[in-house]
């Protein structure tokens, strides 16, 4: 039979994300109604380690669902990965009788609540990170807000771009994923999306179009390049040189992962959160919470780990022919 659960763990890792506040929230409230107490771990698997650990309340969580970051803060944490990090944490988790954690991250602090979970400690993951890169999820708490985010800055970049009939390179976050990139690029009605998938990205074709679309009449050329491609700086002064057209970087940064989250993060992290205290009371462990085909679903974390997935290559393709 399973283990009754008296105490559930809540924990943010990786980068912040808008909408973790109302997955922790979620998380909370959930519990407590179930009469279940709740520790608020803080700053990720460090916290942990360094036993940051506080009784959340439901009125601790008053007043956080509308703001960006995370409120419990969020940490990476180099000693997770080894062994002992593993052990230790599941020894704290087990002094506070915290008997259920949700972890909230993308796939490394997912594999750092599959390591707990193997030494006892029932685990749940919640997919967040502005990154949209974890395969077994078509939703990840915070690329809703972090592309529209991006999708209004670069719409301020385009109206400077024309009225200086300029390109524009404008870097996106997304790690080594492309998501955010293409759905600028799609969104901005960008001319070209560099992305870390497109393996063979030519310069020189590139050049080329930039010439040739300003003889189709175009007045500016906006490139979204993401992250994992970078370079953007030096890229604009080798445009700019072998285009004879002016050309501007913009890099957006960090203003990406910030902001109050949009009515879609707040939605789909409270249902997350509250799935998640579910399938602990259900005895689940070693899970993570996803969504897929319209529901919100969940997987073993060793399968979820295992699976890929690829940006849409037919998505791809249309950005590339709306750009005539
Ligand atoms: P994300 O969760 O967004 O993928 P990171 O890859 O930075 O972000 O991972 C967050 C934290 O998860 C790391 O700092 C580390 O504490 C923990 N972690 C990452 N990979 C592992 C691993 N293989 N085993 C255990 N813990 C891990
Ligand atoms: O994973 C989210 C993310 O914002 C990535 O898009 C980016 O590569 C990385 O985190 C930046 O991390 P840091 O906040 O450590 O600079």
């Amino acid at each position: 039979m399973a283990q009754k659960i008296r105490t559930i763990g809540v924990l943010t890792s990786g980068g912040d994300a808008p909408g973790m506040n109302a997955a922790i929230r979620a998380v909370v409230r959930t519990a407590l109604g179930k009469g279940i107490n709740v520790m608020g771990i803080r700053r990720g698997y460090a916290g942990l380690l360094n036993e940051e650990i506080i009784r959340l309340s439901a009125r601790d969580v008053s007043d956080t669902i509308h703001r960006g970051g995370t409120m419990l803060m969020t940490a990476r944490c180099p000693e997770m990965r080894t062994e002992e990090g593993q052990r230790e944490a599941a020894g704290i988790c087990k002094k506070y009788a915290i008997d259920g954690l949700v972890v909230i991250g993308g796939d490394g602090s997912f594999a750092g609540a599959q390591k707990l979970a193997y030494l006892g400690v029932n685990t749940v993951g919640i997919p967040g990170t502005i990154d949209l890169d974890i395969a077994c999820t078509e939703y990840t708490i915070g690329f809703d807000t972090a592309v529209n985010t991006a999708m209004e800055a670069i719409d301020k970049v385009r109206d400077t771009s024309t009225s200086h009939e300029r390109c524009s390179i404008i870097e996106v976050m997304g790690r080594d994923a492309g998501w955010l990139a293409l759905w600028c690029g799609i969104a901005n009605g960008a001319e070209r999306i560099i992305m870390p998938e497109e393996h063979d990205y030519d310069e020189e074709a590139i050049v080329k179009d930039i010439v040739a679309s300003r003889e189709r009449g175009k007045k500016h050329y906006i490139i979204i390049n993401a992250e994992g491609i970078g370079d953007t700086i030096n890229m604009a002064q080798r445009i700019e040189a072998a285009t004879g057209m002016e050309t501007r970087a913009t890099i957006l940064g960090h203003m990406q992962r910030g902001g109050s989250p949009t009515c879609k993060d707040r939605v789909y992290a409270s249902v997350m959160g509250a799935k998640a205290v579910d399938l602990l009371l259900e005895g689940k462990t070693n899970r993570v919470v996803g969504y897929r085909h319209g529901e919100f679903v969940d997987f073993d974390i060793n399968e979820a780990l295992s699976m890929s997935k690829e940006v849409p290559q037919y998505q791809y393709d249309i950005a590339k022919a709306l750009a005539l």
